[in-house]
């Protein structure tokens, strides 16, 4: 049995700070002892308070910096870490032009085998524990990423992409040979120690309704695996969807047609979603991914944040790299902040990391096992730096806050200006898994 302790401030959520106050939803402890055993949360309180029963403990010490839950990012794309930063397009073409091109290298095994260290390592510099990935349509390129992960003990969830038409012959699977490959992938990795499976249909216009069938089959065959796609992102992709699916009401209509929509099925963008749609997704407790770098970079709109929490849709946020722009979830929430204020919306600091950790454990359905501190939990958290660069140390006090009010500035300071180097260190199960040099 391995007891470890960690003494620092420390903040999590209890609640929802879209529905409730911050008082109730934000749990900050100035002067913490956050107590791991066996890699799960056994306690957590006032350093002062517990210090005595923890008395014959090594405790790590992290003076003015900030332990908060793992980074959970719902939606990103494996094969697309090399191609961050391709110039100049909107969706349709920018996937023809760098994504399939790029997707194409990782029918290698070997290739998948060399990107697979770094895109885990490029998460956990950024301080992300947890992530819904979407491989490449190759079972190799899953396998590779399913192998690191476990490697590392991650708690991911990972699915090779299904796409039998619209897209190059290089690229395509068949509906048969993609049910057979997810449910080989399945059988071999979903509860594998920590990771899962999620079935993966990159978007409804690169699947026939046959695929579209198979994808279903095997939610019906596998209930508690993941369902992760696209929905309603650019506004000549939902076009092309009434044009190849003239019967159904909408876009979310194709999946619902083939009963992929339902909890633990997770829909990326949702820019331009009906009434219709969003109380579809609420009333099926369906997850909406707010991909906010992307949605800046491709042109493609600005996410309705208050309309969704109005619907009381789960919400998660997502960095979708290669579309998306950084793995920091920090520069995610910056972007996502300018969104809201271009909508004339407001998304508070609690707001934005609540999306980060908590929120996005529940949009997983995972926030029984991560996502926040309560006991039990795994025990996956990141150390944060607040003054890591000198007009961050300029910027922030040397001391931690003192109140809420204090507390929310320097979360603030740290969504707009903070990045890889905010996180000091990053641990998994409580063992550290990445520490900035
Ligand atoms: N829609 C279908 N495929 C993709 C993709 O790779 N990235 C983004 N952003 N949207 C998509
Ligand atoms: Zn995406």
């Amino acid at each position: 049995m391995t007891v470890k302790a960690f003494r620092s401030a420390c903040l999590d959520f209890v609640a929802d700070p879209f529905y409730t106050s911050e008082s109730e939803s934000v749990r900050y402890i100035r002067d913490a002892l956050l107590v791991v055993e066996n890699g799960k949360i056994k306690d957590l309180g006032d350093y002062a308070q517990l210090k005595a029963q923890y008395a014959d403990i090594a405790i790590q010490s992290h003076p003015n910096h900030l332990i908060l839950p793992g980074f959970i990012d719902i939606h990103i794309h494996f094969p697309q870490t090399e191609m961050i930063a391709a110039y100049g397009k909107q969706l349709l073409e920018w996937l023809e032009k760098y994504t399939f091109p790029t997707e194409r290298r990782f029918k290698q095994k070997t290739h998948a085998d060399s990107i697979a260290p770094v895109f885990v390592n490029e998460l956990l510099r950024n301080g992300t524990t947890t992530a819904l990935v979407l491989a490449a349509v190759f079972p190799e390129s899953a396998e590779a990423l399913f192998e690191e992960c476990d490697r590392r003990n991650m708690r991911m969830i990972i699915g090779k992409v299904m796409m039998d038409r619209n897209v190059p012959d290089f690229l395509k699977d068949t509906a048969q040979s993609s049910y057979e490959d997810s449910k080989r992938l399945i059988e071999r990795w979903h509860h594998h120690n920590r990771v899962l499976y999620a079935v993966t249909p990159r978007f409804a216009p690169t699947s026939t309704p046959e695929q579209l069938t198979y994808a279903g089959k095997l939610l019906a065959e596998f209930p508690d695996v993941y369902l992760h796609t696209h929905l309603s992102e650019n506004l000549a992709e939902i076009a092309w969807v009434k044009e190849l699916f003239p019967d159904c009401q909408n876009y979310l209509d194709v999946y619902d047609q083939f009963g992929l929509v339902r909890e633990r099925s997770i829909f990326a963008h949702c820019i331009h979603l009906s009434d219709l749609e969003l109380e579809r997704l609420a009333e099926a407790n369906s997850a909406i991914a707010f991909c906010p770098t992307s949605n800046t970079f491709l042109g493609s709109g600005l996410f309705d944040i208050e309309r969704s929490i109005v619907q009381q849709v789960k919400l998660g946020l997502a960095t979708d790299v290669g579309g998306g722009t950084s793995f920091s979830m920090l520069k995610t929430a910056c972007e996502a902040y300018k969104i809201a204020q271009l909508n004339h919306q407001t998304l508070s600091p609690f707001q934005a990391l609540f999306s980060a950790t908590l929120g996005g454990a529940k949009a997983l359905s995972l926030d029984d096992k991560i996502g926040n501190f309560a006991l039990g939990k795994e025990a996956d958290f990141i150390v944060m730096d607040p003054r890591s660069t000198p007009i961050m140390s300029l910027r922030n006090p040397e001391t931690m806050p003192t109140t809420l009010e204090e507390l929310a500035d320097l979360l603030f300071s740290l969504i707009i200006m903070g990045d890889d180097r905010t996180i000091h260190s990053t641990y998994l199960l409580g063992e550290l898994a990445h520490r900035r040099d």
